[in-house]
């Protein structure tokens, strides 16, 4: 029986990537587009090794229609769509916000608008945690409100969640969304992991290039927060748990047709710290990473977790992965980058 053809955008980024090593491994077949602007091409070569398998890869950007029909020409419709191709940075998207709702929103649309033209019926959206803002009580479950997102990123997944809403209450759709908590780590083999362009946006990859001594030190965003410690929380995952969470979410929507849409929280359900996580990292791989405490950044929320009972029960799936376990995959994979 031929395989199933997931199209994976932004199939080439830090999750995308994982997400294509976990879909081979569950016998999908991925074909990734990816315009590259948060990516390598040596990524597909490594997926290659990983797995034994070549995926195929249009460099393409999704937000241009024309290409996506050229996509179309070729492929035919697909078993289903793994959305991930958008801008990700929390602080990037409060200095630059129109460039994150252009990219994130229309490519979106124009992918609904190729799976409709193809009569491909089923998307898994990556949505984020970001659309809770900052939560009353935690931990968040998917019914916790949604409130004012605290930047435009948060927003353009709010949004983002609102127009799968709306298309799929037309039926002749199926649309999972997985609100993803902090992803990080790297595949275990350390073939594939976390490619910032530039500086470091996130927490751990400035961590682990301070570590090799490519950033002198890490500054840590506010200690003074509402928290044991005074820095942020965050529920941080390791990648390779999120990537299986996609297979379990289109398997969930192969198993339920009737199923229209619904939304899952993917994290561990553990909050740490800043400092928690920076001590873990040393302990973990035994090093020292110094740090400054700077200025709080504009668009950070103090502090968010998730109740994964949810995804547990009808995805079947729960995060395996130790925090320790992703801060020493994190930490192999910086020191094979620079070998
Ligand atoms: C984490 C904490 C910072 C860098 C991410 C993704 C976003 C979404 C949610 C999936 C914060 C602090 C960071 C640094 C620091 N994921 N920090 N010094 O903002 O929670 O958002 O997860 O959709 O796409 O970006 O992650 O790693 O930027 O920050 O102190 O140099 O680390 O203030 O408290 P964030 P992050």
């Amino acid at each position: 029986m031929s395989k199933k053809k997931i199209l994976i955008t932004g199939g080439a980024g830090f999750i995308g990537s994982h997400t294509a090593v976990a879909l081979i491994n569950a016998g999908y077949q991925p074909v990734i587009v990816d315009n590259f602007s948060n990516a390598e091409p040596s990524v597909l070569e490594a997926i290659e090794k990983i797995t034994g398998t070549s995926v195929k890869c249009y460099n393409l950007d999704c937000c241009d229609a024309k290409n996506l029909n050229l996509l179309l020409q070729k492929e035919g419709s697909f078993d289903g769509v793994i959305h991930f191709a958008a801008f990700k940075a929390v602080g990037e998207s409060v200095q630059e916000p129109i460039k994150y709702y252009k990219n994130n929103l229309s490519s979106l649309w124009e992918i609904l608008e190729l799976m409709d033209k193809s009569n491909t019926t089923k998307i898994v959206f990556s949505s984020s945690c970001t659309v809770y803002g900052q939560p009353d009580s935690l931990p968040v479950t998917e019914a916790s409100p949604i409130k004012e997102a605290e930047s435009p990123y948060a927003y353009t997944k709010q949004v983002g969640e609102q127009i799968l809403t709306d298309r799929v209450k037309n039926g002749g759709m199926q649309g999972i969304l997985l609100r993803y908590f902090n992803p990080i780590g790297a595949h275990p083999s350390s073939l594939i992991g976390e490619l910032p362009q530039g500086i470091p946006n996130n927490l751990m990859p400035f961590i682990t290039q301070t570590a090799k001594g490519i950033r002198k030190e890490l500054s840590i965003f506010g200690d003074d927060y509402d928290t044991p410690d005074g820095t942020c929380i965050r529920d941080y995952i390791h990648v390779m748990d999120l990537a299986e969470a996609h297979v379990k979410a289109l398997q969930y929507m192969e198993d339920n047709p009737e199923t229209a849409i619904d939304h899952f929280n993917i994290g561990t359900g553990n909050g740490y710290s800043v400092l928690e996580c920076l001590n873990a990292f040393e302990r973990a791989n035994n090093v020292k990473v110094p740090y400054q405490i700077a200025p709080k950044r504009a668009g950070d929320i103090t502090q968010i977790w998730a109740d994964t009972e949810k995804a547990n029960r009808l995805l079947d799936w729960k995060a395996s992965r130790t925090l320790e376990e992703a801060m020493r995959d994190a930490w192999n994979w910086e020191q094979k980058l620079s070998q």
